[in-house]
């Protein structure tokens, strides 16, 4: 997808933090709907690495099968207790608008994340007709 990988190289004249984007398979064409969502998502995260993780490398990655796009986003930094729900507060919006954006089209988005061990969030959507 060119737009994300014109996002990630602005990240990485920006910041120390080292992203990159792979395809794992074929992708298909996205709907603009599906394609703003992969968009503003991997570019909170981004932020969200960059900002909170002091992560020193990020990756992407893309996948489609069986009607379903997958993006995996995972870095290697501080890592956060999911549990603490942050994305609770006001004050704190990025990850609550990821899923909100996500829940538009029909997808799920998930945290895996641990203290110390870095953050890995997969979001998988449905394409149709694909
Ligand atoms: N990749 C990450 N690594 C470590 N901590 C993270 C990561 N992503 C999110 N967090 C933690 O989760 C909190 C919530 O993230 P969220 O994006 O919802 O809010 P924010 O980045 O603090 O503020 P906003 O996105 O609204 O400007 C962050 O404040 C941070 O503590
Ligand atoms: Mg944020």
């Amino acid at each position: 997808m060119p737009v994300l990988e014109s996002l990630i190289k602005e990240m990485n004249k920006k910041t120390e933090m080292r992203a990159s984007i792979e395809a794992k398979t074929e992708l298909p064409k996205f709907s603009p709907e599906v394609e703003n969502t992969l968009y503003r998502c991997v570019q909170e995260a981004l932020l969200n690495a960059a900002r909170h993780a002091f992560a020193h490398n990020l990756t992407v990655e893309l996948a489609f099968a069986a009607g379903l796009v997958t993006c995996k986003i995972k870095d290697d930094g501080v890592g956060f207790d999911t549990h603490a729900c942050p994305g609770g507060s006001s004050k704190h919006l990025g990850l609550l608008g990821m899923k909100e954006r996500v829940f538009l089209v029909k997808g799920t988005l998930e945290i895996n994340s641990v203290p110390g061990k870095g953050t890995e969030i997969i979001i998988t959507i449905p394409i149709n007709g694909a």
